[in-house]
């Protein structure tokens, strides 16, 4: 099922954007008109704009994701718009992929299969492609939640010396699971040799890697993004990569998506990107069609949806 459908229940029809491509937003514009619900992915911007085009109808958005930084949630509190979103469906995969990423970058497997395929492999040499390992390493999470637990819980068994993290508060039942230490954003910065950003973009967190993070890690450290772009200052993270003040990166997500095949950071060796993919397996994505589904037709019957968002 292609994911993003505008449903107008009022007339009992529903109209489907049957594409993979994000649907256009004048023409989103248009759609939208009149109707009682709408399931989104986060490709699409559901602003002030596109809710005076829908008109007061509209009762529910459901939008087919955990991250909702693509939603005005102000704007959709103010007209009283029930919102649907994807958590814990997505954890298994996103931390699965997280995982796949951080080693990805750390033991240099980009760089690795390259060489391998374009005759930079030559004799065996002591310290060729060396990277660095998990075992006894400390292991930072920016933002502990589900996602963030499910990381650790899949790289202890590297042996992983120490879990520890940081967010606006401590969270004790989370932390407990993995046995994770709560520190400053300071601490996180010197302490880790991975850190793992795993917060939700928000006014707080924009930027929030940048310049002030990058200059306080090691310089063995590896900083793996699968939240979102926008928590990065990218400028800052090509510096921290390019001169050496950490070892390397691994981005999921950039800003903006597609990030143009000329921007630098695709010039560096140490930093691996991937287009976004971190919830795409067949299983997660089902999963998240059929929640984003009963979210909306909850929504619509004003009942309890199975995950809202509380605004
Ligand atoms: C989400 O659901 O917000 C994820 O970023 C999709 O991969």
């Amino acid at each position: 099922m292609a994911p993003k459908f505008i449903i107008r229940f009022r007339i009992l029809m529903f109209e489907m954007w049957d594409s993979d491509e994000p649907v256009p937003r004048l023409e989103l514009l248009k759609k939208v008109k009149g109707c009682d619900g709408i399931l989104c992915v986060l490709t699409e911007k559901i602003d002030a704009q596109l809710l005076e085009a829908a008109g007061p109808n509209l009762k529910v958005v459901s939008t087919m994701s955990v991250g909702f930084d693509h939603l005005s949630l102000d704007e959709l509190k103010k007209r009283g718009i029930r919102v649907g979103y994807t958590p814990d469906v997505l954890t298994d995969c996103v931390a699965e992929l997280t995982v796949a990423l951080l080693l990805a970058t750390s033991r240099r497997l980009i760089e690795a299969t390259h060489e391998a395929k374009t005759g930079g492999w030559g004799t065996w040499r002591t310290l060729w492609l060396c990277g660095h390992e998990l075992a006894n390493s400390t292991v930072g999470i920016l933002g502990l939640g589900r996602i963030g637990v499910a990381i650790a819980e899949r790289l202890k068994p590297f042996k992983v010396k120490k879990f520890i993290y940081t967010d606006v508060a401590p969270r004790p039942e989370l932390a407990n699971m993995i046995e994770a230490e709560y520190v400053s954003f300071d601490e996180l910065a010197k302490q880790s040799d991975f850190l793992a950003v795993c917060c939700a973009l928000t006014q707080e967190t924009h930027g929030i890697c940048n310049w002030n993070l990058f200059s306080k890690m090691k310089k063995n450290a590896i900083f793996i993004n699968t939240s979102r772009g926008g928590v990065v200052n990218q400028e800052d993270l090509y510096e921290a990569l390019s001169t050496g003040l950490i070892a390397g990166a691994g981005l999921d997500v950039t800003t903006p998506e597609p990030l143009p095949t000329h921007h630098p950071l695709f010039t560096l060796k140490n930093c691996v990107i991937l287009p976004h993919i971190a919830s795409a397996s067949y299983t997660t994505r089902n999963a998240m069609s059929a929640l984003a589904a009963n979210n909306l037709l909850a929504g619509l019957r004003g009942e309890p949806m199975p995950k809202e968002l509380k605004l």
